[in-house]
């Protein structure tokens, strides 16, 4: 377990790693197991103590959010620009930075607050390799454009495919993780998602025999737009 760190910026509160998800995490963090410990403590302390996560998420961080969210690297090709919109306190987009160094990792988040708390974990854990954008991701299509996007806990398909699909480079793909209704929520919204020019759209399951509960994540890759550029026509 890690020391409290007194004097640091972030209030941190050491979380125990539970014993039966040492290996796992050992697995999925490597070397960086140390940093993730770092990064759950300052969730656990200043995260909390912000509202930026749930009091009674704290006991339960490894396995519903920093293993969960770090199985998603699977889906991500070496030294992989990646945008995580609506980061929150860091979720997804900080655990794959600290799984994976060799991405170059950008946080969009429009809160203040969060943009703050955010800027704040990447200087206490040194991530170069993070860079944080405080803004709304619908506001960002003309500057910002990536290989995958993704996103957690965000908006509904849908809206999110609205927002995210213009940030995604042609033929990238937007990475939504979604909870067990990952699969209903994409039948739902099919047609939209298509008339945004999504393709090839389909659910994957992340961390199958690795953690307990994969991670369900809808991928959507993005085609060429049709003239209308994903509009609506009038
Ligand atoms: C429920 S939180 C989820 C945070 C984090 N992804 C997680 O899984 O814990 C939703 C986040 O999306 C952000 N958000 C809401 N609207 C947004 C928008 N239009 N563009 C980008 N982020 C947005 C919120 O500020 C908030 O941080």
């Amino acid at each position: 377990m890690l020391d409290p760190r007194p004097g640091d910026g972030l209030l941190s509160s050491p979380v125990e790693l539970p014993a039966g998800l040492a290996a796992v995490a050992s697995q999925v963090f490597g070397q960086r197991l140390g940093l993730a410990e770092r990064y759950a403590a300052i969730l656990a302390g200043a995260g909390v103590q912000r509202g930026l996560i749930g009091p009674r998420e704290a006991p339960r961080l490894w396995e519903r959010h920093l293993l969960n969210c770090a199985v998603v690297g699977e889906l991500l090709e070496p030294a992989t620009r990646v945008l995580d919109v609506g980061s929150g306190a860091g979720l997804p987009g900080i655990v794959l930075a600290v799984a994976r160094p060799d991405l170059e990792i950008t946080l969009l988040e429009p809160l203040a607050r969060r943009a703050t708390f955010l800027d704040e974990v990447v200087g206490e854990l040194g991530l170069s390799t993070v860079t944080v954008v405080r803004g709304r991701a619908e506001e960002q299509a003309s500057r910002l454009r990536f290989p995958v996007v993704t996103a957690r806990a965000v908006a509904p398909l849908d809206r999110l495919a609205r927002w995210c699909l213009p940030l995604v480079e042609t033929g990238g793909r937007l990475l939504a993780l979604k909870g067990a209704s990952a699969a209903d929520e994409l039948v739902e919204h099919a047609v939209e998602v298509t008339r945004l020019g999504g393709r090839d759209t389909s659910v994957v399951l992340c961390g199958s025999g690795i953690v307990e509960r994969p991670t369900t994540v809808v991928s959507v890759v993005r085609g060429r737009t049709g003239k209308s550029g994903g509009r609506r026509p009038r």
